[in-house]
This record gives structure tokens, sequence and C-alpha cells, in this order.
């Protein structure tokens, strides 16, 4: 039954569905697939515990999941009618996606199906060179089209108040005895492994301390400093409401946002320290309020290829449904 399954399009799909982005790449998803259709549920052995006690990021993964599934079949030439959270009973079970009948793939889609496997989350330097404004726009139309907002940050009042909540949570962070063994648990893996973040992934330390402060514990201080843009474009990923609905939509934002930018040729990576402790996302969701639920921040810019993070097997992930 399995293999007669996996070997649908669907099996295509649910592979493409796990090259998403995820925190510490836990990979918090499991799929359920049927003859025609996949059930998206979350994975709770795998929501980091101490930095994700919600499950919020676990479901702005899965959201990145489902995008990137939905998006497979329609590359594929096949509609799915999607349904996030359906079932009030069983709240991890987080889509579904059956499938609905033929589809006219447009450009736009094959240009981001295409971006799937080529998206990876760049801690690395990039170059000083600005993001141009056609670029800019793609970006923030990307968002609109899936019922979101993308909220650019230049250098700006703002701005300055969204990297101080970063440091303010790096430091916190990195003062926790809690924070820092689960991050040690996920981080500093051997290339090829199948979940968590290789070694080969981490970026080197700063040079020089620049004003927005990346993750330390995705840091390799084996490796000689270097320097990094002083202030990258910063994008908030916000949506109109709060809860677990709205993460698995805004999972979708930002999967097609960070999407369109590999299209573009732009790098990325996540900024998520703010989200982590409890009084710096108090005063970020603050920040952000006059827009919505901010849901994630991302770093935009130039950057040189990086290693390929590993993932689990699509068969891993999957049961077949009867
Ligand atoms: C919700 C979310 C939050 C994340 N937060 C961070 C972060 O704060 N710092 C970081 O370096 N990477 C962060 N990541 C990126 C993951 O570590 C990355 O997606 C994972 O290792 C898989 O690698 P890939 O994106 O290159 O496929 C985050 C990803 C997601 C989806």
């Amino acid at each position: 039954m399995m293999n007669r399954v996996l070997s649908t399009v669907l099996e295509r799909a649910v592979e493409s569905a796990t090259l998403a982005p995820s925190p510490h790449n836990t990979q918090p998803w499991r799929f359920a697939v049927g003859e025609e259709h996949v059930e998206l549920w979350l994975d709770r052995g795998r929501v980091l515990r101490v930095a994700d006690p919600d499950a919020w990021e676990a479901r702005l993964s899965c959201g990145a999941a489902l995008f990137t599934l939905d998006l497979a079949l329609r590359a594929d030439g096949v509609f799915a009618d999607l349904r996030i959270c359906p079932d009030p009973a069983r709240t991890d079970l987080l889509a579904t996606a059956r499938l609905a009948g033929n589809h006219r793939s447009t450009s736009d889609e094959r240009a981001l199906a295409e971006a799937v496997p080529r998206r990876h989350t760049n801690r690395r330097p990039f170059s000083g060179r600005a993001v141009p404004t056609a670029s800019r726009h793609r970006l923030e139309t990307a968002a609109l089209a899936q019922g979101g907002t993308l909220v650019l940050l230049d250098p700006s009042a703002a701005y300055d108040s969204v990297v101080a909540l970063i440091r303010r949570a790096e430091f916190l962070q990195a003062n926790d005895i809690g924070h820092r063994t689960e991050s040690a648990s996920w981080t500093g893996r051997p290339a090829g492994c199948p979940d968590g973040v290789p070694a080969s992934s981490a970026a080197p330390p700063p040079l020089l301390d620049g004003l927005v402060v990346m993750r330390d514990s995705h840091a390799n201080h084996d490796l000689p400093a270097r320097a990094y843009e002083q202030q990258p474009l910063l994008a908030a990923v916000v949506t109109s409401n709060a809860g677990p609905h709205e993460q698995v939509h805004a999972g979708m934002v930002m999967q097609r946002v960070l999407l369109a930018a590999t299209a573009d040729g732009l790098a990325t990576s996540f900024l998520s320290q703010p989200f982590e402790t409890a009084g710096t996302r108090a005063a970020l969701t603050k920040l952000f309020k006059y827009r919505g639920q901010v849901q994630t921040l991302l770093r935009i810019g130039y950057g040189y290829p990086v290693p390929v993070t590993g993932r689990r097997a699509a068969n891993d992930v999957t049961t077949a449904l009867e």
C-alpha cells in the first residue's frame, strides 16, 4: 500500500515539502498520505521544549511545508483543496490537502517550485550590496499574494528597536543553561546528518561586533572571524491575527517570501531569538501591533553559496492511510 501511495504525485509533493526550513532543522512534521489527500501533523516529539514551548515556530515550519507541498502539486498540474486546522478535536492535525482537479501552473509557481531545492539558510556574511527596489517589491508582493504582509526594515528607529530586542534575547539565551543545552543538542552535527544543523552550516564568528547579532549557537568559533554586513535588510512576516491557525498560515507566507527571494538570487537567514524569550517576544509583538501579529524575522541580502542541510527521507516521515 505504502509503495503504491508513494509512487503517486503525492510522493513528489511530500518529498518537496520536507525541504522546508525548521528551527535547528527539527523537521517537526509528519504526513499521512491517502489515495487522494495528505494530512499534515505536528510532530510534538520534535518541538523545541525550551525555545518553542507553544510550538509557534514548529507551526511556522509546518506551514512552510504545506506551502511547498501545494506548490509541488501545482507545478505538477494538480490543484489541491487546502484546509488549515480542519478539526478542532485534533489540534495537532495542522492541515489537509485534498486533490481537487487539474491545474495549469503559472510561471510564478514554476519559478518558486524550482527555487525549493536551492533555498538554504545562509548564516554567513552577506555582501554589502543593497537589495534593489524591484526585488523588495517582489518580496512584498509574494507575502501579499499569500494573504500576509512583509514589513521591510531599513535603518530607522524601528530597526534599532528590533536589533536591540535581538541582542537582548541573544544575551538572555546565552546565559540560560536550558537554551544552551537544547541548542547544543541540535547543532554541530556531522555533515550529511538527516536532521539537526551540521557544523558545516555554522557561521564564522564576527570580526567586529555588528549591529545585528546572529545566533551564537549557530557560530563555529574554530573558523577565522569575518566581517559581517553592518546593516542588513531585515524583514518581518506579519499576519492579521495570532493563534495556531495563523501560525500555519504565516509559515506559508514565510516560505513564499523565502522562495521568492531565492528565485531573485537573494540569500536569507532567520533571527528568531526575540520570539524565544517571553519579554522580548511581548516587546516585539507590541512594536508591530500597528500592522498585525509579527510571526518571524528574516535577514535578506546577497550571499555566497552555502552547504545543504540534510533531511529525513520522505518515507521516514510518512504513513499510509487505509
Ligand atoms: C521558524 C524558524 C526559525 C528559525 N530560526 C533560526 C534562527 O534564529 N537562526 C538560524 O540561524 N536559523 C534559524 N532557522 C533556520 C533553520 O535552522 C534551518 O531552516 C534548518 O537548519 C534547515 O536548513 P535550511 O533552511 O538550510 O534548509 C529557523 C527556521 C525556522 C523555520
